[in-house]
């Protein structure tokens, strides 16, 4: 029996990994979603795919649409992913608020009011502040982030926990920091992305921020929100999601060794490191929900190199993001 998913934000990068992951093993997708372009689901899923998908485009704001989105579909599992990523939360803070922090709220109350006992969400590494040369961090110690954005989060994880303790409403809030993979071009840390398509592409691309990060393939990032929603415990956890801790200059050196004709590496670092600590350890989300894919960076790095060289020959290689 195929099984039913609420995915909001689902026409962004880590949801169209996350739908693509649902369809293949047989489960149904409903994409909530602002937005109605599909542009990013069709750098990941083919026609076929896309036909297995239920589409409702509405405002995680409005309480009002996402139960209905719900009872209409008859969804009992909701993936949580829409929001607004630090630089839109920087341009407008109250705006940043309420879709971050109100969204995730109406999120909850339409659990509650649909009788769903399980909410899986997307916080960030931003919930910790700049990295303090302490190793890899541990979920308690999350505390000082420097953007409104990881405030927001910060604050969905304090709200989580409330709805466990009063409304019994179980969730996992997960953490990830850097996410790559084809179909993420937006957000500060898109640029790693964004250099893959622009070598591709044959153009020169700086990446704003230098020092280091914690890489995770967007497809092991859908893998880990929904393992979540299938197999997490009972209870108001929060999980660091971890892929590989990289040197952003270690990166450029795996591009440059994935060449391939006449490609040629033009990449340039801008010196600043994140305003994010690099080193997660997801020991936590190993022990209580189990294995998870875990794609070296390497491998993913050539993976997508081949997905844009793909997309290219076949026409689909939008470069828009590349002129911010
Ligand atoms: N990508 C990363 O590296 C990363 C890291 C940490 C946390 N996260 C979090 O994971 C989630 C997904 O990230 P992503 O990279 O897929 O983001 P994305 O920017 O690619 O997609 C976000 C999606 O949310 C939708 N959205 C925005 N406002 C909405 C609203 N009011 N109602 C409904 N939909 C709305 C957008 O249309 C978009 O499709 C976000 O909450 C993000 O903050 C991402």
């Amino acid at each position: 029996m195929s099984r039913t998913y609420l995915v909001t934000g689902a026409q962004g990068c880590i949801g169209a990994w996350t739908v693509k992951a649902l369809v293949e093993r047989g489960d149904l997708p409903v994409v909530f979603d602002l937005s109605d372009d599909p542009r990013r689901l069709r750098l990941v899923c083919d026609d076929e795919q896309l036909t297995a998908v239920r589409f409702v485009t509405g405002d995680v704001t409005d309480l009002d649409a996402l139960r209905r989105a719900i009872e209409t579909h008859d969804a009992r599992r909701i993936i949580h992913l829409a929001g607004l990523q630090v630089p839109f939360c920087a341009a407008d803070p109250p705006k940043g608020a309420r879709v971050n922090v109100v969204g995730t709220m109406n999120v909850f109350e339409a659990a509650l009011a649909c009788g769903i006992g399980h909410v899986v969400y997307a916080s960030s590494a931003a919930v910790y502040g700049p990295d303090q040369g302490r190793g890899a961090l541990v979920e308690g110690e999350a505390g000082g982030p420097t953007t409104h954005y990881g405030v927001y989060k910060r604050a969905n994880e304090e709200n989580a926990r409330v709805y466990h303790a009063v409304n019994g409403i179980s969730s996992a809030g997960l953490r990830p920091l850097t996410v790559y993979g084809v179909a993420r071009d937006q957000g500060m840390t898109s640029d790693l992305t964004r250099a893959l398509k622009a070598t591709v592409l044959g153009r020169p691309f700086t990446i704003r921020f230098g020092g280091a990060t914690d890489a995770l393939y967007a497809a092991d990032a859908a893998a880990a929100f929904i393992a979540c929603a299938d197999r997490c415990p009972e209870g108001a956890h929060v999980f660091n999601l971890h892929g590989e801790c990289v040197e952003v200059t270690r990166f450029v050196e795996l591009v440059e060794a994935n060449l391939e004709g006449d490609e040629r590496c033009r990449i340039s670092i801008a010196p600043p490191p994140l305003p994010v600590a690099s080193h997660m350890d997801d020991a936590a989300i190993r022990t209580l929900v189990g294995d998870l894919p875990a794609t070296p960076l390497e491998a993913g790095v050539r993976e997508t190199l081949e997905r844009f060289r793909d997309l290219r020959r076949r026409g689909m290689l939008d470069a828009h993001d590349l002129e911010e």
